[in-house]
């Protein structure tokens, strides 16, 4: 079977195809399945957005579309910038500008703990929905750690570990991150799914 990634996240897309290719699913980009899908994040929860990138996706590709909505919840901050993750701060930010701006926030702030979650929803043309949630729990660094990843990795700091997620090899960082924790999940899902249509 073939997964269109509704997402132009590259670190994101890379991250998604390793764990899913292990699944032996074939999946190829929206610019491989002829189709460049903007979708206006217009939800409240990672559920609501995460399925409203994947139907947009299947409904212009006409394939069955994997979408991941993420982000980081800081419990300091009442859950921000949670579904706002990537819009932290407005449009002018990069990924730095963007945990600069947290690291700001975050000055005198306590508890430090956080949690980045991720909801991964497959919508299949004839109307099928699976989508699985996954979080890891951390607290925010006192100051950016680490080179590897992308957004707030540096300030993402994993207690168990003593390191931050862009301290962490992919391998690493796979294998404890919300994402990774989804994506386990949605397989479980999927080959449950795939069975029942045999
Ligand atoms: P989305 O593309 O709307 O799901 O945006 C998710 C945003 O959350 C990203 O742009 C990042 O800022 C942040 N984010 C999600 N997952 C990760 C991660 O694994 N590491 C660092 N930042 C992440």
């Amino acid at each position: 079977m073939k997964l269109v990634l509704a997402s132009k996240n590259k670190k994101k897309l890379v991250e998604l195809d390793t764990i899913l290719s292990q699944l032996g699913v074939e999946v190829c980009s929206e610019a491989d399945a002829g189709v460049d899908v903007e979708v206006e994040e217009t939800g409240t929860t990672f559920e609501e957005n995460s399925l409203l990138k994947a139907k947009a996706v299947m409904e212009a590709s006409g394939l069955p579309a994997v979408a991941d909505d993420s982000g980081l919840c800081v419990d300091a901050l009442n859950g921000a910038p949670g579904v706002y993750s990537a819009r932290y701060g407005g449009e002018g930010l990069d990924d730095t500008g963007r945990y600069r701006l947290l690291l700001e926030n975050m000055r005198g702030q306590m508890p430090r703990t956080a949690k980045f979650v991720s909801v991964i929803t497959c919508c299949f043309p004839n109307g099928d929905v699976i989508s699985a949630r996954g979080e890891c729990p951390g607290t925010i660094a006192f100051a950016p750690m680490g080179e590897g990843g992308f957004g707030y990795d540096p300030v993402f700091f994993v207690p168990s570990l003593k390191k931050t997620f862009a301290q962490l090899t992919a391998e690493e960082k796979n294998a404890i991150s919300h994402r990774g924790k989804a994506l386990e999940a949605f397989q479980v899902k999927l080959e449950e799914y795939l069975n029942n249509q045999k």
